[in-house]
């Protein structure tokens, strides 16, 4: 099933960027943002969950993570929502599952606001980055809005280590993405992209969001150099 959500508000650079997916195909087939690990994580967070699941996937790119660790389970349903209308047709050109999947072309801040039904899981990985602040903290507590009382969220994103500036962050990362079998013309994209449109937070912001949104969390995952991190949240009121 796929779906268009009209009037699709593309914030500047992101949607261009990701346009060319198959630069971003590459970086998660040479596990450079460790889309191994975190998928592995992910696995065992969807494992655990007692009965049939509902799932939300926030910013979901071709939804190949999600798909791999969602293999064989109890999914009730799965709807991936992105800005790249090419990722979602990857997407959905890829599906094998059984259960019911929907693609929607539209800005996940807009979509959530208007989500009609409560979630057992809302997932979303390295896209909340490209949120402003203030934006983050309001979709964080609007997906907490739409979690079931046993629902949970899992956030993976790029992080500021303690002490690091946007600044410093963006440039550890693109000292670590000299060393990606990629070509150059390659890499002065991925710089150019981060540096217009990737703002990370600290773990401190982060926690400190999660927390205003009225979710507890516990870190599922952390990068080696602290550059990205994941958690796996639950609405604090049980
Ligand atoms: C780095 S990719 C991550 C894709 C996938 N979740 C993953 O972990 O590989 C970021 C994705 O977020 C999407 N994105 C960024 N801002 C968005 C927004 N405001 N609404 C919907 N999608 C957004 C981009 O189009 C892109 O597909």
């Amino acid at each position: 099933m796929s779906e268009t959500i009209p009037d699709v508000m593309a914030p500047p650079g992101i949607a261009a960027f990701f346009q060319g997916w198959q630069l971003y195909q590459s970086i998660i087939q040479n596990n450079g943002m460790e889309h191994r690990e975190i998928g592995e994580a992910l696995r065992c967070v969807f494992e655990a969950l007692p009965h049939r699941f509902s799932v939300l996937d926030l910013g979901c790119g071709d939804s190949s993570m999600a798909m791999k660790s969602l293999e064989g389970l109890s999914v009730s349903s799965y709807t991936g929502v992105d800005l790249t209308a090419p990722a979602l047709d990857i997407a959905r050109a890829n599906f094998h599952g059984s259960y019911s999947a929907t693609w929607v072309h539209a800005n996940m801040v807009d979509y959530i606001a208007n989500v009609d039904q409560p979630l057992d899981v809302i997932m979303t990985s390295f896209a909340m980055h490209h949120l402003p602040a203030a934006t983050k903290q309001a979709w964080l507590v609007d997906i907490a809005k739409h979690l079931t009382p046993t629902g949970q969220l899992v956030l993976i994103d790029t992080c500021c280590p303690a002490g690091l500036s946007r600044d410093e962050t963006v440039q550890s990362y693109l000292d670590l993405i000299a060393d990606w079998p990629l070509s150059d013309a390659d890499k002065a994209s991925i710089a150019a992209h981060m540096w217009s449109s990737d703002y990370p937070e600290s773990e401190a912001f982060m926690e400190g969001a999660l927390a205003a949104a009225g979710l507890t969390h516990r870190m599922i995952y952390k990068h080696t150099q602290g550059l990205q991190v994941g958690y796996l949240c639950q609405p604090t009121a049980r």
